[in-house]
């Protein structure tokens, strides 16, 4: 198996690594960097558990080599509260009460944080939108909703 030496940044900080070619970019964060607030869900594109963000955009790790994020820079849900302060979202999502096993959170909060980047003021539809790809069993979405709209306005 072919290795790779990759660098990336990581919530701000900066790491290097020796990967092999068939290393999920989830499996580097989960097990390479003990940054396990990224979950894996169906290992399959299909829940959104694994989401981080890539150079602004949300990506599902789990669909990533390690090696295609050389050079990139990442945010996993551990890079979200700034000095003991949770995020805007974080926020949001306590507020309103949009979580309850809490499996999907981590991912839920990586693509509405990027949403908020991009769309300061986005509608219930473009929420609902944005979340499609990251799957919920227990909520409703209707309090995730709830917690973005509490998001945006909050950074308003
Ligand atoms: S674990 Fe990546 S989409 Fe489900
Ligand atoms: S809070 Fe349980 S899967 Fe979303």
């Amino acid at each position: 198996m072919a290795k790779h030496k990759i660098s990336l940044t990581i919530n701000g900080a900066a790491h290097e690594a020796e990967v092999d070619s068939r290393l999920l970019l989830v499996h580097l964060i989960r097990e390479n960097l003990r940054l396990t607030g990224t979950h894996v869900g169906c290992d399959t594109t299909h829940c959104g558990a694994c989401t981080v963000i890539v150079d602004g955009q949300p990506v599902k790790s789990c669909t990533m080599l390690a090696v295609q994020a050389n050079g990139a820079k990442i945010m996993t849900v551990e890079g979200l509260e700034q000095g003991g302060k949770l995020s805007a979202v974080q926020e949001g999502f306590t507020e309103k009460h949009a979580l309850q096993c809490g499996f999907c959170t981590p991912g839920m909060m990586m693509t509405c944080t990027a949403l908020l980047e991009r769309n300061k003021k986005p509608s219930e539809q473009e929420i609902r939108e944005a979340i499609s790809g990251n799957l919920c069993r227990c909520t409703g979405y209707v309090n995730i909703v709830r917690a973005v709209q509490y998001a945006a306005e909050k950074l308003a």
